[in-house]
């Protein structure tokens, strides 16, 4: 039997929201949720040590805003691989992000996927697919997606996931909010906001994903994909930074397929035509001065995968 690795390395991609509908809210406070997410080459690396004591260190973007004890998914994420394990032990964790923290790209949840597979693989756990998933899906409703990756449709909380029939390949520019935004105050408003249209957020209909978006991604046809996108959430977070307006205007001028804020926010996702188109998008976003920080990405790619040890070892 080959050894066991002293450390292990991860990477996991952030994800857009292409769709996503939000339905009745239920008695634990989720709501019922139909959307398609991508995963897009924004990576965090998550590497997990054999340690005398247990600890989490990060590095990268926004890493003074990431909580180094185990309130973090990582942390949470290890512990729960090595719960009735007999050959776990204490861990050094270290997450080199570059993720935006709180920007609706699910940072948190790529962390918290990485660090699954990560602590598997270094104890040999031998986690199967349906396990993985169980323990996935109890640190968030994304991380199965997280763990996942590709191009896949979530049902339930999001956490119910089938892939999509997608064919190409994706051209995103992303574009960063110096300024974070919580989900469940995004999900609040939105409720908030339902009300006083005198729709009950427990009295929603049962969301679908349409139809339309569907055709488009078995096409690969982008423009299509692009008309088709939207997200339920945005209203929710444009009350809350009523300046993402701006944002999403720019990339609308500069010929964007499609622009939404992507997820809970306040990230703004923009599809280009080409990768041309992407580097246009860009230039134009930053010199507008709307946004913190401007990058493209491309989509889809897969989910939580080991880096290091590589095969070869
Ligand atoms: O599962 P996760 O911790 O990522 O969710 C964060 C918050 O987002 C939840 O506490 C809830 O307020 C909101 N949420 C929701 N319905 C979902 C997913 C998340 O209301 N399907």
């Amino acid at each position: 039997m080959p050894s066991l690795p002293d450390a292990v390395t991860v990477r996991a991609a952030a994800k857009v929201n292409l769709e996503l509908l939000v339905g009745p809210r239920d008695a634990s406070g989720y709501h019922a949720l139909a959307t398609v997410f991508q995963a897009v080459s924004l990576y965090d690396d998550v590497t997990v040590r054999r340690a005398g004591r247990c600890s989490l260190t990060v590095a990268g973007r926004d890493a003074e805003h990431v909580p180094t004890d185990e309130s973090n998914l990582a942390w949470r994420a290890v512990v729960a691989v090595g719960e009735g394990h007999p050959d776990a032990g204490p861990v050094a964790i270290s997450i080199a992000k570059d993720i935006p923290v709180a920007g609706g790209m699910a940072g948190g949840s790529a962390d918290g996927a990485a660090a699954l597979v990560a602590a598997d693989a270094l104890w040999g756990v031998g986690l199967g697919r349906s396990e993985l998933h169980r323990l996935a899906a109890g640190l968030g409703a994304d991380v199965p997606f997280s763990v996942l990756g590709g191009t896949a449709i979530g049902t339930g909380r999001g956490d119910e996931l089938a892939p999509a029939m997608a064919r190409g390949s994706y051209h995103w520019v992303f574009a960063f909010s110096d300024e974070g935004l919580s989900t469940p105050r995004v999900f609040a408003e939105l409720d908030r906001l339902r009300a006083e249209r005198g729709e009950e957020a427990v009295h929603q209909p049962e969301p679908e994903v349409s139809p339309a978006l569907m055709t488009a991604l078995l096409a690969g046809d982008a423009e299509a994909v692009g008309r088709a996108m939207h997200n339920d959430l945005q209203e929710a977070a444009l009350s809350l930074q009523p300046r993402l307006a701006d944002t999403l205007v720019i990339g609308q001028e500069c010929g964007a397929l499609g622009g939404i804020v992507s997820g809970s926010g306040p990230t703004c996702a923009f599809l280009a035509a080409s990768h041309e188109h992407a580097l246009d998008l860009a230039v134009a976003l930053t010199a507008s001065g709307v946004a913190s920080d401007v990058r493209r990405a491309q989509g889809p790619v897969p989910g939580a995968r080991l880096i290091h040890p590589g095969k070869e070892q």
